[in-house]
C-alpha cells in the first residue's frame, strides 16, 4: 500500500517555525496552499509573514516554551477540535559544554523540549490522526543520534531517542494510513549553534554546513513519500553508516573533537 502524496493539504501544526529548518518546513506547507499554526518560544512575526508571502491559506501562531505543560496545553488549546493533517515537530535545541558544567536546569530543558514536548505532540495529535485513520507526522531527529556525544552530551541523548522513536512508530502504524517519518540532519547554518554556546567549535565553525531550505525539502519529500527516515545530505549519509559500524569509543573519540568548546579556534 502505497502512501505516497503529491502535497501536503489542510492544516499542518509546524513546531520551530520562527527560523532554521522549521521556518523552511513551513515555507513549504505555505507554498502547498495550507492552513498554519505556526509554534515556537520566541518572536514568530517573521515567519508569519514569510509563510503568508509563500501562499498560505492562513497563519496563525503560539508563542509558548514546548519544554513545559503549559506550552504543549496552548498549542492543543490553539488547535482545539480542528482536524491536523500533518504535525511538523522539529523544535529542539542543544547544549554545549561538558556535562558537569552544565546547569541542571539548562540539561533539563534540553531533554523537556527535545523528548517530552516532541513527545506529547505527537501522542496528542497522532491519536486523533490513528483514530481517523489518516495523517502525516515528521519530526526533526539528528545524526547526532547515532552518535556517542561527548561535550554534546544530553543533546545526543535526546535525538537518539527520538530517532528510534520515529522508526518504532512509523512501524506501528504499518497497517494505516498514518505516516511517520524522521527527519536526521547533520550539521546545518542555523541559530542551532549560538542557542546551544557551541559557536567556538569545530562543528560550530564548519564551513560546510548545510543550507537550512536543502535539509527542510528533505524531510518534506520524505514525508509525501511516506518514508520512514531521510538522513539529509549525501556526506550525512555516509557518516551515519559508519559511525553505526564502527565501535562506540572511537566515535565519541570523533564527536569529541567537534564539539569540545574551543576546538574550531
Ligand atoms: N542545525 C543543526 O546543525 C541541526 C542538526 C541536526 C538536527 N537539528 C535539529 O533541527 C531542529 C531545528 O533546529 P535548527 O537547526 O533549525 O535551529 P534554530 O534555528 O535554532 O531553530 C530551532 C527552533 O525551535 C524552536 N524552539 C527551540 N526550543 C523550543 C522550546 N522549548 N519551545 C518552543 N520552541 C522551541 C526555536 O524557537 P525560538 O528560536 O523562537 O527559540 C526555533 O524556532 C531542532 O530539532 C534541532 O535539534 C539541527
Amino acid at each position: 500500500m502505497s502512501n505516497e502524496i503529491e502535497k501536503l493539504s489542510g492544516f499542518v501544526v509546524v513546531t520551530g517555525a520562527s527560523s532554521g529548518i522549521g521556518l523552511e518546513l513551513a515555507r513549504l506547507a505555505a507554498k502547498d496552499g495550507c492552513d498554519l499554526l505556526l509554534v515556537a518560544d520566541r518572536d514568530l512575526s517573521a515567519g508569519k509573514a514569510a509563510c503568508e508571502a509563500a501562499g498560505a491559506k492562513s497563519v496563525r501562531t503560539v508563542e509558548c516554551d514546548l519544554a513545559t505543560q503549559s506550552g504543549v496545553d496552548d498549542v492543543m488549546k490553539a488547535i482545539d477540535v480542528t482536524q491536523v493533517d500533518a504535525l511538523i515537530a522539529n523544535a529542539g535545541h542543544g547544549q554545549g559544554h561538558a556535562f558537569f558544567d552544565q546547569e541542571w536546569h539548562e540539561i533539563a530543558h534540553v531533554i523537556d523540549t527535545n523528548v517530552k514536548g516532541t513527545v506529547s505532540l505527537v501522542h496528542k495529535i497522532g491519536k486523533r490522526m490513528r483514530d481517523r485513520n489518516a495523517g502525516r507526522i515528521l519530526v526533526t531527529g539528528s545524526v547526532a543520534g547515532h552518535m556517542p556525544g561527548p561535550y554534546q552530551l544530553v543533546y545526543n541523548s535526546t535525538k537518539a531517542f527520538i530517532d528510534d522513536f520515529c522508526v518504532g512508530l512509523h512501524n506501528e502504524l504499518k497497517e494505516t494510513n498514518v505516516v511517520v517519518t524522521c527527519l536526521l540532519p547533520g550539521i546545518t547554518d542555523t541559530n542551532f549553534f549560538k542557542r546551544a554556546d557551541m559557536e567556538d567549535t569545530r562543528a560550530g565553525q564548519s564551513d560546510s554546513k548545510s543550507d537550512p531550505a536543502d535539509v527542510a525539502k528533505d524531510g518534506y519529500d520524505a514525508l509525501l513519500e511516506g518514508d520512514t527516515q531521510v538522513v539529509s545530505g549525501f556526506m550525512n549519509k555516509i557518516q551515519t553508516q559508519f559511525a553505526d559500524i564502527l565501535p562506540d569509543n572511537v566515535v565519541a573519540e570523533m564527536h569529541r573533537r567537534l564539539a569540545i568548546p574551543g576546538g574550531g579556534k
